[in-house]
């Protein structure tokens, strides 16, 4: 039994091995080579994809998208983006008549974004282009061509919604469909490699070359999906996606949706998820240091037996996690509580970088004293780590310019940051305090933007 999918309107029954990824198996057994390969990693767009399930349609890059994770969905590549009579599609007209193509390599991911972006009625344009990198065209003229078709009528063709039935069915034995199931191959397979949504364990492949069997992909567990919010707890499954994460945390703790809209790309947090962006146990994920600020759970489970623990003690030291062979991440809970949560992501690049340091504080404050304190950093140790020595220092004083200056030569207890090509550790050190001044400010009433210079 192989992976079922649609391809361009086309059902298909694929045999390959798991770890072949969509992008070569395109280019080089079906010959679509409108799908570039730039740089195989997930950064520049050049081999996005739209994929189709039941919940709409998504754009993912094809270079880390591995074909079982494709299991009853479908895909619409650039060569189906153009009516089967060869008319253009809308954004394609476009793109011609707005010169939104130079070299023409970035323009078959740009297509597909857009066409993407178009379906969904979605016209944050900078945010839905921002992982499609393109050296020629200094993107105005592609903005421009977005915004030119967007009002265009969605092509009848781009519907792939009503064809997914013909691709339901039995699945493979190394997708499970419940996490009972995952549960009993994991404990049988303690040394497997689970994948999620492969924003990492897809790098292992293209650039490392690694073989990863045995494997159990996860995307099919729908129970280890989606957010549950009650009275008290919001829990988030571990295969949440990020997109899917920010509109709930929007609700509730917009700075950590601010967080999650730099997260990658668009097509990053598509496939990214929560639960990986945990158990890989990287010193810089950025959704860690927002998550143990507001005090999570993180649930664990290994065959029937489940634990939990707050998701900072999983954390152990660098590339070590408090996770036995077999044990897999169920889902991550936060209590509900009201918002004075701020993430400041420091980075080089505004879109799509990865973290230099990752700043989230989430302090309560009662009659003008500090009553609770979080405070959480990526970037800044081995670990996603608590500013422990800080928030004791925070810790029943009063709630003043004062109380924070003094606090902050406390960070140099709590942190001894690397010096790497991302920054340098007194750059972190000096930037982690100014980030504590930052928050003091922004929760007082005066937020800082960083695209914004005040006068
Ligand atoms: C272009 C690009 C940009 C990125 N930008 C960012 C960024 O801005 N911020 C950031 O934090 N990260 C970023 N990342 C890193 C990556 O997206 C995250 O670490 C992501 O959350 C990993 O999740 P995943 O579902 O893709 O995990 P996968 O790659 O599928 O898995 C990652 C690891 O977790 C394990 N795993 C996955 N799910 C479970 C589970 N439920 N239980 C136990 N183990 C599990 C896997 O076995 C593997 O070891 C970026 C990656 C790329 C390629
Ligand atoms: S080839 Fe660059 S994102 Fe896939
Ligand atoms: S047109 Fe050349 S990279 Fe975009």
């Amino acid at each position: 039994m192989g992976t079922r999918f649609i391809l361009n309107g086309v059902p298909q029954d694929v045999t390959e091995a798991p770890t072949v990824t969509l992008l070569d198996w395109l280019r080089e057994t079906r010959g679509l080579t409108g799908t570039k390969e730039g740089c195989n990693e997930g950064d520049c767009g050049a081999c996005t994809v739209m994929v189709t399930d039941e919940n709409g349609a998504r754009a993912l890059n094809a270079c880390i998208l591995f074909l079982p994770q494709l299991e009853g969905k479908a895909v619409r590549t650039v060569e189906g983006i153009a009516g089967p009579d060869g008319a253009l599609h809308p954004v394609q007209q476009a793109m011609i008549d707005h010169h939104g193509s130079q070299c023409g390599f970035c323009t078959p991911g740009f297509v597909v974004s857009m066409a993407v972006a178009h379906l969904n009625g979605a016209r944050d344009f900078d945010n839905q282009l921002a992982g499609n990198l393109c050296r020629c065209t200094g993107y105005a003229p592609i903005i421009r061509a977005a915004e030119a078709a967007a009002d265009a009528p969605v092509p009848d063709w781009m519907d792939d919604a009503g064809a997914l039935e013909e691709v339901a069915g039995p699945v493979p034995p190394y997708a499970p469909e419940t996490a009972d199931a995952l549960a009993e191959w994991y404990a049988a397979n303690p040394d497997g490699t689970l994948v999620a949504g492969a924003t990492d364990v897809g790098l292992w492949v293209t650039k490392g070359l690694r073989d990863l069997a045995p494997v159990a992909f996860l995307n099919n567990c729908t129970d280890l999906k989606g957010i549950t919010v009650t009275d008290d707890t919001i829990r988030i499954g571990a295969m949440t996606t990020l997109t899917d994460l920010l509109p709930v945390m929007a609700e509730r703790h917009p700075s950590f949706a601010e967080l999650i809209r730099r997260y990658g790309s668009v097509q990053v947090r598509n496939a990214a998820t929560v639960g990986g962006n945990i158990a890989n146990g990287s010193p810089i994920g950025d959704s860690p240091p927002a998550l143990i600020a507001l005090g999570a759970t993180l649930h664990l489970r290994h065959g029937d037996a489940r634990r939990e623990m707050p998701l900072e003690d999983f954390f152990l030291d660098y590339g070590k996690q408090d996770r036995a062979p077999g044990e897999f991440v169920e889902a991550v809970s936060v209590p509900v509580q009201p918002d004075r949560l701020r993430c400041y992501k420091i980075s080089k690049r505004f879109d799509q970088d990865i973290s230099a340091l990752c700043g989230c504080f989430n302090l309560t404050v009662t009659d003008g004293i500090v009553t609770g304190a979080r405070i959480a950093f990526g970037g800044m140790a081995g670990i996603p780590k608590r500013a422990a020595a800080v928030e004791a220092a925070l810790l029943g004083k009063p709630w003043t310019l004062d109380t924070v200056t003094a606090a902050l030569p406390r960070f140099a207890e709590d942190f001894t940051p690397l010096s790497d090509m991302r920054a340098s550790s007194g750059y972190r050190l000096r930037t982690a305090q100014g980030l504590l001044i930052r928050y003091f400010h922004d929760i007082s009433g005066a937020p800082a933007s960083v695209l914004e210079v005040a006068p």
